[in-house]
């Protein structure tokens, strides 16, 4: 490993504290020269690296570089993301990781992203990914489970993100049936999941799992539109998170309930934290829309509605679009 990179896995690991130059230059055996042009050039690539006389080095709260060491040195997983790509900039991270999978990439395989310039969200619709500000990541799957239990990935993943995110921010999320989290009632992450079937179509081959945060401050990067229902962390907590650090721990809550898929324990924080449920609701199926109460989530993952006849629909992820509460 060069100096640069020992340096920086130095900092990562050593946290908030500050690291003397002379120490950094004795564990790294090399002279101080070496330790300060090697900050130099982090400092070139976009780390945001801190330096006080008499203190010595530390990486800066306010870092906001995206990087795959400082993912890394946040990993606490076995599977997930211990194969991990990091771009500055992507088509998507969907369509990369789709790519790497059927190239053979392994379980467990991460592409994160700086931006993406073609970010992809639900029914078509475009997943606004600018730079900085977001956290855009797509993870590989291969679970040994039948094809149906496929959609029950993305509740996993929605409670997976709510819970990395109160862990770091100290705030409540919700969701939103089917997959959207929520800080204050405004969205702040999206998730995307797509699937390839093995050769007789009846086994999954593996499964792409998108997830996309809005972390740092959206004002003035979202248009008008959007910016009335889509928020950020930042926005919403006046909290700057890191993103690496964000990362990490999205990948180990969605390791923890994607190996033990069958036994759904992530239900309970999914109906804890949904939205719709108790509202009355209106949602599209197919072309038709419908209005009803959204009496809770059965153990499919599916939205319970009773219509107003007094009949009692479950609604798949697959089957209702733009959901929403009845004004
Ligand atoms: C939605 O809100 O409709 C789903 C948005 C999913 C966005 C993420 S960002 C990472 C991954 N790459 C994509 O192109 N989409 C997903």
């Amino acid at each position: 490993m060069n100096v640069k990179d020992s340096l920086l896995n130095t900092l990562a690991a050593s946290g908030s504290e500050y690291i003397s130059g002379a120490a950094l230059a004795e564990k790294l055996g090399v002279s101080r020269n070496a330790v300060w042009k090697a900050v130099k050039s982090l400092e070139a690539e976009g780390y945001a690296i801190e330096s006080v006389t008499s203190k010595g080095y530390r990486l800066a709260d306010s870092n906001n570089r995206l990087s795959e060491k400082l993912i890394t040195s946040h990993l606490t997983t076995k599977a997930l993301g211990r194969e991990l790509k990091v771009l500055d900039e992507v088509n998507s991270t969907n369509i990369a990781a789709k790519e790497l999978a059927s190239a053979g990439a392994p379980h467990g395989m991460a592409v994160a992203a700086d931006m993406q310039t073609m970010g992809r969200g639900r029914l078509g619709r475009t997943f606004v990914s600018p730079a900085g500000t977001g956290l855009y990541l797509s993870v590989i799957l291969r679970p040994e489970i039948e094809l149906e239990a496929t959609a029950m990935m993305t509740t996993a993943a929605s409670v997976a993100v709510a819970e990395a995110v109160e862990k770091l921010t100290g705030s409540a999320a919700q969701i939103k049936w089917v997959n959207d989290v929520y800080l204050n009632g405004k969205k702040i992450c999206g998730i995307l999941t797509e699937a390839s079937l093995g050769l007789e179509m009846k086994s999954l081959d593996y499964a792409v799992i998108g997830i996309g945060v809005n972390v740092r401050s959206v004002r003035g990067k979202f248009d008008s539109e959007l910016i009335k229902t889509a928020s950020s962390i930042e926005d919403e907590t006046g909290l700057i998170i890191d993103r690496n650090a964000l990362c990490a721990a999205i990948l180990d809550r969605l390791e923890f309930y994607t190996d033990s898929l069958r036994e759904r324990s992530f239900l309970e924080g999914y109906r804890r934290r949904e939205l719709l449920t108790g509202n009355d609701i209106t949602a599209m199926v197919g072309n038709q829309p419908i209005t009803g109460k959204a009496l809770g989530i059965d153990d499919n993952g599916n939205l319970i509605v009773e219509l107003p006849d007094g009949s009692v629909k479950h609604l798949g992820s697959g089957e209702a679009n733009l959901c929403r509460v009845k004004k």
